[in-house]
């Protein structure tokens, strides 16, 4: 195995497209929807939208609110999944077949029933040291989109949450991840977080043609208006900012109820 880069080359400023239709940090553009199925529809038309790109690279996150858009993929035998490479946007630091585990849940609920070839699933190792998983991890990242001449994208949508705390992929509050500005991959090992994780920074996370939140139920009402309305910067999740393209926030009309 290529020995590991010791700390990875920043990258090269990004420029700022101007073909974009908007060029430099898009403002968030907040939609929502009477209930999780229209939610999930939604979510699909913006998947079915990015999965043109070729590869299609799709960062996934966990948790249960993508859930009903991953059966609604089940169902879409029909997308380029010989051409989608799919990523994690965190993982949680655990053998594959855990029952916490992000790929054993996109397994489980679309990717197991759907001809996507398995090299085309990249995840972090949960198994050995948490360090060395996330640089190799960073590692596979780098060489993949390098490879795909990927440098001011990386990937073509990124799939997030928004925990109840302001938390998204995993990244915490008041984690020194937060102020990463060179590597693309992180590991959160804060006793305050078990298990421990590894996430996307935020210069990857930042990198995105489309990043996609969705919120969903009555909890998530203030921690979204701090998030998308008042874009709080103590919140981890207000700091996600495409630097070239989409922020979309989509959520249902329970997580909506507080964005006046
Ligand atoms: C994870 C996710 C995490 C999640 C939020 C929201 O691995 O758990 O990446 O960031 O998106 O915690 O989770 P829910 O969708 O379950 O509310």
């Amino acid at each position: 195995m290529n020995k590991l880069p010791s700390r990875p080359k920043p990258f090269a400023p990004i420029r700022e497209d101007s073909r974009l239709k908007n060029p430099g940090r898009a403002a968030p553009e907040i939609r929502v929807f009477p209930d999780e199925d229209s939610l999930a529809d939604f979510a699909l038309s913006v998947w079915e939208e990015a999965s043109r790109a070729r590869p299609f690279a799709v960062a996934l996150s966990g948790g249960q609110t993508p859930v009903p858009l991953f059966r609604l993929l089940a169902s879409r035998p029909g997308l380029p999944w010989s051409a989608t490479r799919v990523f994690f946007a965190d993982e949680r630091f655990v053998p594959p077949g855990h029952p916490q585990s992000n790929l054993r849940l996109a397994r489980e609920t679309f990717l197991s029933r759907l001809p996507i070839p398995g090299q085309n699933l990249c995840a972090p190792r949960g198994e050995g040291a948490i360090a060395e998983a996330a640089r190799g991890y960073e590692s596979a990242l780098r060489r993949l989109m390098a490879e795909w001449g990927r440098e001011e994208a990386l990937f073509d949508l990124v799939l997030l949450g928004v925990g109840e705390d302001g938390h998204t992929a995993s990244l915490f509050p008041g984690s020194p991840l937060l102020e990463e500005s060179v590597r693309w991959v992180g590991a959160e090992t804060r006793p305050s977080v078990t298990p421990p994780r590894i996430t996307l920074t935020l210069p990857a996370i930042n990198r995105s043609r489309v990043v996609l939140f969705l919120v969903s139920g009555e909890k998530k009402a203030g921690i979204l208006r701090r998030v998308a309305a008042d874009r709080d910067p103590s919140l981890p999740a207000a700091l996600v900012r495409p630097r070239a393209g989409r922020l979309i926030f989509a959520a249902d009309r329970a997580a909506a109820s507080r964005l006046g």
